[in-house]
């Protein structure tokens, strides 16, 4: 089953509560939403409080993606707002370990990230501690960035890695993620698809949401 991760950052922000309504119309289970800090990457986006406010108007499976340098700080702000699965990058300056274990003990799933720059082996350690492994496909900090091959070439590595642990842990690609190139996105072993300008921009977002349907089914997935 392959899930579509709508992100935020591509919607229409002054619309947001139709946007978010848009996605559960489309059939689409998940919400991907990034916290930005102005210092682990270049740009600022939005709070804690956003997610709640989004978790009071929906029941879609949100999808926080900390790009923090201390997330371990924030994360009780996070759970406390609604946060379903909360990913953190193992390049932040807190323990990674540490992180992901305060984010289980909420009661929360946990997830963690690497970036273009990261090889796949820095992360097998943490994996007893996750449920989720996402593969950053541009440089994170903007949405409407083009995918990154090279980072694509990371997944049948990761998939291997999860294979041999034994757990159900998703894979999840974050970046540059269109209709164009889901196809190979899937095929190279991912689970959940991050798109943000990607789907929000679309002319016709039903028919990328089809279209992404279609290469699932094609990969036997
Ligand atoms: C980038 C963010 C992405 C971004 C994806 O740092 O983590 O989630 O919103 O946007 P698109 O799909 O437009 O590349
Ligand atoms: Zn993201």
């Amino acid at each position: 089953m392959i899930e579509l991760s709508p992100s935020v950052l591509g919607a229409d922000l002054m619309r947001l509560g139709e946007e978010v309504k848009r996605v559960k119309e489309l059939g689409i289970g998940w919400l991907h939403l990034d916290h930005m800090d102005g210092h682990f990457v270049p740009n600022i986006s939005f709070g804690p409080d956003f997610v709640a406010a989004i978790r009071r108007e929906s029941d879609l499976f949100l999808d926080v993606h900390l790009m923090l340098s201390h997330p371990l700080a924030y994360v009780p702000a996070y759970v406390k707002a609604g946060s379903d699965l909360i990913t953190v990058h193992v390049e932040a300056e807190d323990d990674p370990e540490t992180t992901l274990r305060a984010i289980r003990e909420s009661g929360v799933k946990a997830g963690i990230s690497i970036k273009p720059n990261t090889p796949p082996e820095a992360i097998e350690h943490l994996l007893p501690l996750c449920d989720l492994v996402l593969v950053m496909t541009v440089e994170p900090g903007f949405g409407g960035q083009g995918l990154m091959d090279s980072c694509v070439d990371k997944l049948p590595v990761l998939r291997e890695m999860i294979a041999r642990t034994g757990r159900e842990i998703l894979l999840e690609v974050d970046g540059g993620v269109k209709q164009e190139n889901a196809g190979k996105v899937i095929a190279a072993g991912a689970d959940v698809l991050v798109m943000g300008t990607g789907l929000f921009r679309a002319k016709d977002p039903a028919a990328v949401v089809a279209a992404v349907r279609e290469e699932a089914r094609a990969c036997g997935r």
